[in-house]
């Protein structure tokens, strides 16, 4: 299917802070890609759907200790109205650093998707039930505590938005990222040739393009050798100079 056929694939974000995500969700690629109907973002109040006069979402955790639990009424009936709200139900993620790491392969996967709903917590977090209670995948975007899955549930969205097919303006661009095929992404450089003593290397000035895409693989391949070792052990099937 071509990006033009293929329908928006529609964001809804669960959170009790909406207002943080405007100038994420207006700006740059993201806001391009609603502008050209690939994407739609949906913005839901988990507050809106407490029902405690004052709008109460979360309580002291059973056992004491510190801090507040996000409750189960206001997190179920929030999640179930809005994914009653369009079809297909879609991809639910609770965001936690409890979850699966967030990584490239996953964005990749998720762009294919036609719905992602993303739960933000707050606090000290969900009540246990909420995470055995909903079909949620939990998620997390890596081995440290935020304070809440707002800047998660950004992060996300935008690793996801520019691989849907259409978003990004120059077919390449995804494609040759970081990890697009597992490695790190080569050095770029743009004019002027030399700046404060620091030159382009001759290669990239030659006009040989075969020599140039060499270049880069080695590069791409030195760079994740000496800063992302892990990456390689994962997939080191490919000798260097063959690595295409
Ligand atoms: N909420 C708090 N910390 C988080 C993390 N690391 N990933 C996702 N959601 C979170």
């Amino acid at each position: 299917m071509s990006a033009t056929e293929r329908p928006a694939l529609r964001f809804d974000i669960l959170t009790l802070f909406p207002d943080v995500f405007g100038p994420f969700l207006d700006s740059s690629i993201l806001g391009i890609a609603r502008q050209k109907g690939l994407v739609s973002y949906h913005l839901h109040d988990i507050r809106d759907y407490s029902l405690d006069k004052h709008r109460k979402v979360d309580d002291r955790p059973y056992g004491g200790g510190p801090g507040m639990v996000m409750q189960c009424e206001p997190v179920f009936r929030c999640c179930e109205a809005v994914r009653q709200m369009a079809e297909p139900a879609g991809r639910l993620l609770l965001l936690t650093p409890q979850g699966r790491r967030f990584d490239q392969a996953l964005a990749r996967e998720l762009s294919g998707e036609q719905r992602i709903v993303l739960l933000c917590g707050r606090y000290e977090g969900f009540d246990e039930r909420i995470r055995l209670g909903l079909p949620a995948e939990e998620i997390s975007v890596g081995d440290y505590v935020l304070s809440g899955g707002e800047p998660a549930a950004v992060v996300i969205t935008d690793a996801v938005v520019r691989l849907v097919p259409g978003v990004l303006g120059h077919g390449e661009s995804a494609r040759s990222d970081s990890f697009a095929d597992g490695l790190l992404e080569y050095a770029h450089y743009t004019r002027p040739p030399e700046f404060r003593g620091m030159r382009v290397p001759d290669v990239l000035l030659s006009g040989d393009h075969a020599a140039i895409a060499r270049w880069r693989r080695d590069e791409a391949r030195r760079r994740t050798r000496e800063r992302r070792s892990d990456l390689l052990e994962e997939d080191d099937t490919t000798p260097e100079t063959q690595h295409g």
